[in-house]
């Protein structure tokens, strides 16, 4: 893949590249979104694999123009759209939605509202962002649809699992990549020890791609519940006595 990262946009790392491995599988005629973009490197990946079409957003006017420009020079279809997380596809659903998003607990406990840091900055302890996403995404999973984040367990695996459960996504880990602190996480590591994050002395991380499958069957339900609803309801009646659906 040739892809342009121009100042100001984050350049893909090991995690970018996981994550696309791992969603690779599920991309031939999904409905894809990429949230938390970047340079378009995982859209234009999974666009390359069968995706029946792919959104990609990110909240950064560089990200945005770097994206479009790397799907064209890919030959991808890739609809790119600049907002706050799913704000630019509210009502849509998709088969398949993953996400990079900014997962590095920030030396000031902030979540920059500009400038490259906000490409990783996110709160005290990583998940400002993460959680947001864990919030939202499975709202636009279409049933039988699947959630895959990649994270560091810096930020916690057992959180973002236990936010998938609750949201009624079935979910694990799917990919583990162990190492030495990433150089970010390294530079914040005393910072890291103070606030519980990082054990004493550690100095290695692992990487996880975890996945959130909405259940067929959770949706076969909900679709059972609006029926039982609907057959309750009164219906309404036209001029004529005809009924109003
Ligand atoms: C860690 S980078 C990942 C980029 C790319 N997905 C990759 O793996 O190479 C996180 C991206 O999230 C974007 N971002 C940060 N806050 C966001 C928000 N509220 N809504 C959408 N995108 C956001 C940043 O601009 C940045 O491009």
């Amino acid at each position: 893949m040739r892809l342009l990262v121009p100042p100001g946009v984050f350049r893909p790392i090991s995690d970018t590249w996981l994550l696309a491995r791992c969603a690779r599988s599920l991309a031939p005629g999904a409905r894809v979104l990429d949230l938390c973009t970047g340079s378009g490197a995982v859209a234009i990946d999974l666009a390359r694999h069968g995706a029946a079409g792919v959104v990609a957003i990110d909240v950064s006017r560089r990200a945005v123009l770097a994206a479009r420009l790397n799907a064209r020079l890919n030959g991808a279809r890739v609809d790119v759209r600049r907002g706050d997380l799913l704000g630019p596809v509210a009502g849509e659903r998709f088969d398949l939605i993953v996400s990079n998003p900014p997962y590095v607990p920030a030396l000031d406990g902030g979540v920059p509202r500009r400038g490259l840091a906000r490409a990783w900055d996110a709160g005290p302890d990583g998940r400002a962002l993460l959680d947001r996403v864990l919030a939202q995404a499975p709202r636009a999973l279409a049933p039988g649809g699947s959630l895959l984040v990649v994270h560091s367990t810096i930020c916690g695996e057992d959180a973002t699992l236990e936010r998938m459960r609750a949201a009624g996504l079935a979910a694990s880990v799917v990919a583990r990549d162990r190492g030495p602190l990433g150089p970010l996480m390294r530079a914040r590591a005393a910072a890291l020890e103070t606030r519980g994050l990082l054990e004493p002395g550690a100095r290695e991380e692992e990487v996880l791609v975890l996945r959130g499958t909405l259940r067929a069957l959770a949706a076969r339900d909900e679709r059972a519940n609006f029926e039982r609803t609907r057959a309750l309801q009164p219906m309404a009646r036209g001029p004529e006595g005809r009924t109003i659906q």
